[in-house]
């Protein structure tokens, strides 16, 4: 079967557990891809380790255990923020370093991270504050770029980007400074000689329209180019996080890796969004928005029959159930998300109601989003259940002045069901 990358619904992997990997980075090593990100928990924002994962597909996901966990005291102690993690290698010792951002929990205590390890997937030892002439890199959203010649590069926000040392564990030389005064989580990458970098907005878990620079020269002068998505999409509900190269049947293309926050529950219900990036006359884009894509080719998903399944609730408790027959395939769940969305839990029962998957489905968006809500792993030819409860609570959050985010009720909206391949029903 063709892999498809189910954007904006949990992953599982092979032990049917969801990915948990946010604020995320892709390193490619030969056939395989390692994400490593957020281990995040489904009640506040305490760093709580950084995950590993590996594919060859970016759809059946190992994990590959913890890349990094808390620390008994210091930067990643009890009581931290460890976020944006990333892992860049070392072209001169070989060895992977992951960077990444530490904190107090009221992100008054800002200072990048750095940590080591012989082997991508293996267990990386903490080394403390990144250097740049001795003295801590006091930045909070960071990501990392390495040029085509082997070069490693931290970028924060605010548009700073500093020249690592070759082992990649000190910053070197700040080559570009405040080139993106109140940008956030920045990614970079080359095409066709010109540099792109792309920064959110300030705006705490919420999406807002992201945008990008160019540059001939990384050290600038670094030219405002606009939005990459279009306007108003909230860079279709998702907040930049890094672009790596994917190799496909027609070669290596630009991939966007995003964010889809779920506060509280980023745990369960914090997902993650692969589009492939598209340059024209120096110009870079995301053309147009795939719920389901196949990386092999590029093509989308189609949707297949849908059955009607109608359930909107905000009661804590309140639910619906469907049955249905797979012979070896997937059951998907669609429904409305807007900016009234709550929390929904999904189960699949076997025939003798045990629950072989379940999730937690986030129904908020700030703009309104229909379709592919939970996409279960592959399922053993069976009959199974598939039960939708309201949990009567939705996502919100704060910014350090106050400001109010998140959902105005607690909505769950679905309006269908589909399971693939089905063995009973094919009326449509
Ligand atoms: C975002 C930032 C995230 C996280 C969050 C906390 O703007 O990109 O990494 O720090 O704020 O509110």
């Amino acid at each position: 079967m063709e892999r498809v990358i189910w954007n904006g619904v949990p992953w599982f992997d092979r032990d049917g557990n969801v990915v948990n990997a946010h604020g995320a980075c892709i390193v490619r090593e030969g056939d395989v891809y390692y994400l490593f990100g957020e281990y995040k928990t489904n009640d506040e924002n305490r760093y709580n380790g950084f995950s590993c994962y590996s594919t060859r597909d970016f759809e059946d996901w190992k994990f590959e255990g913890m890349a990094l966990s808390a620390e008994a005291g210091g930067l990643l102690g009890p009581g931290r923020i460890g976020e944006r993690v990333k892992v860049v290698k070392s072209a001169v010792t070989g060895k992977y370093v992951m960077l990444m951002h530490t904190d107090d929990l009221n992100y008054s205590d800002p200072c990048i991270g750095v940590a080591v390890c012989d082997t991508i997937n293996g267990s990386y030892t903490f080394a403390g504050p990144l250097l740049y002439k001795g003295e801590k890199v006091r930045k909070w959203d960071m990501g990392t770029f390495v040029d085509e010649d082997g070069t490693a590069y931290l970028l924060t926000h605010e548009g700073n980007i500093y020249r690592l040392n070759a082992e990649c564990t000190e910053a070197e030389e700040l080559v570009a400074e405040n080139i993106a005064p109140g940008g956030e989580s920045p990614a970079m990458c080359r095409y066709g000689g010109k540099y792109y970098i792309m920064f959110s907005q300030k705006t705490s878990w919420e999406r807002n329209d992201n945008y990008y620079l160019t540059a001939d020269n990384i050290a600038g002068p670094w030219v405002m180019k606009g939005l990459f998505c279009p306007e108003g999409s909230l860079t279709y509900n998702t907040q930049c996080s890094y672009i790596f190269d994917c190799q496909t049947a027609e070669g290596s293309i630009k991939m966007y890796l995003g964010d889809r926050w779920s506060y509280p529950r980023q745990a369960s219900a914090a997902t993650l969004v692969m589009l492939p990036l598209a340059f024209e006359g120096g110009n870079m884009r995301i053309s147009r928005y795939m719920q389901a894509w196949r990386p092999a080719d590029g093509s989308e998903w189609r949707e297949p029959c849908i059955r009607p399944l109608a359930f909107c609730s905000d009661v804590k408790g309140e639910g619906r159930q469907a049955e249905f027959c797979v012979s070896g395939g997937r059951v998907y769940l669609f429904g409305a998300a807007s900016d009234e969305g709550g929390y929904c839990r999904v189960e699949i029962r076997n025939s003798e109601g045990r629950a072989v998957n379940e999730a937690v489905i986030d129904f908020y968006s700030a703009v309104p989003m229909k379709g592919l809500r939970y996409v279960s792993p592959e399922l053993k030819s069976g009959e199974y259940t598939l039960c939708v409860t309201a949990l009567g609570e939705s996502g919100e959050w704060f910014q350090k002045d106050g400001t109010r985010f998140g959902s105005k009720g607690r909505r769950v909206d679905i309006y269908g069901f589909a399971a693939e391949p089905d063995s009973i029903e094919k009326d449509c």
